[in-house]
């Protein structure tokens, strides 16, 4: 579908005057509520200046609709990577295979993004209909490809050597414990890094740096470092990993 203006006014003025009707099949049904959701998600209308839409910081990169600017926010406004009360933002890719939203870990994803509007951009109070069809939409948002990886995350028989090898260090650093395929998150939140938050998944984790809730670390490397060393001292055998070890992990997060 085109994303024109006129096209996108009709779908939205449709949505606020009138219910979804309900298509002759499902399937049809479906599509137009991602269609539906897509129109709203470049909205500027859902935030309070009108100067803002979801794809302004959940833009289209890499030929993919809703990653993530890499900017580290306080409501609307980027602030320094690593800022006190900053959190980065989320590419929506695979968002999917997801359990918890945003980085508190709320249950549903229509509660984030119901808090994301009226919080976050200030704007009018969703209806359940908006709600609906913005989750319908990211939830079809695919991952790019990932060649050496299956679709649970397990390297394939002919991934490079340090793809297959930083993927048995994940199992043997207790990586696993808490990033679980095929998801690579589960449904618990950790104080790793000073607050509370929950276990994000680790699939396109390369392409959505600066890591970490507030954006501390611009090199995965780091990332990996000081959840190595959080694991270790976790179950009471403190070590660091070595500079090999460190870049087979990198290798295989750089697989998901
Ligand atoms: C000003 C930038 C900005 C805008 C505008 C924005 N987001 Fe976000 N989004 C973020 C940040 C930052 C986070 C992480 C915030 C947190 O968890 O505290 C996030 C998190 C999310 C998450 C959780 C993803 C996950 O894996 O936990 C979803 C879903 C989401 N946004 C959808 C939307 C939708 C839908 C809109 C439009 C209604 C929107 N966002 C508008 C910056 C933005
Ligand atoms: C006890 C649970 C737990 C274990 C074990 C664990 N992690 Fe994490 N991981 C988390 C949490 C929670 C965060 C979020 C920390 C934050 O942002 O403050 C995180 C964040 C990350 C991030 C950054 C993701 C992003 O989008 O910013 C990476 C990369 C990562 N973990 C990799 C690993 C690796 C590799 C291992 C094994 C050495 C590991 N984790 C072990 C819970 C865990």
């Amino acid at each position: 579908m085109p994303k024109t203006p006129s096209r996108h006014r009709l779908l939205l003025s449709a949505l606020l005057v009138a219910p979804i009707p309900l298509a002759a099949n499902s399937s049809d049904h479906e599509t137009d509520m991602v269609e539906l959701g897509r129109a709203l998600f470049n909205d500027v209308n859902l935030s309070a200046e009108g100067l803002h839409s979801c794809a302004t910081c959940h833009p289209t990169t890499m030929g993919l609709e809703g990653h993530t600017t890499n900017n580290t926010y306080i409501g609307l406004d980027i602030v320094e990577d690593g800022a006190e009360g900053g959190r980065s933002t989320p590419t929506l890719w695979g968002a999917y295979h997801r359990t918890q939203w945003g980085w508190a870990g709320l249950p549903t994803i229509e509660q984030n993004i119901r808090g994301i509007i009226v919080n976050r951009m200030r704007g009018p109070e969703p209806s359940e209909e908006q709600l609906a069809a913005l989750t319908a939409f990211i939830m079809s948002l695919p991952l790019p490809e990932t060649p050496f990886v299956d679709e649970e995350g397990t390297p394939v028989a002919d991934a490079p050597e340090d793809v297959q090898r930083g993927f048995e260090l994940f199992y043997e650093a207790g990586c696993n414990s808490c990033h679980m395929q095929p998801g690579m998150e589960s449904t618990a939140v950790y104080d790793v890094a000073g607050v509370e938050v929950k276990v994000p998944s680790l699939w396109a984790v390369q392409h959505t740096g600066p890591w970490f809730h507030d954006g501390r670390y611009d090199a995965l490397e780091d990332a990996v470092r000081t959840m190595w060393v959080y694991q270790a001292d976790r179950i009471g055998e403190p070590s660091t990993p070595t500079d090999e070890q460190l870049a087979d992990l990198v290798a295989y997060l750089e697989a998901l």
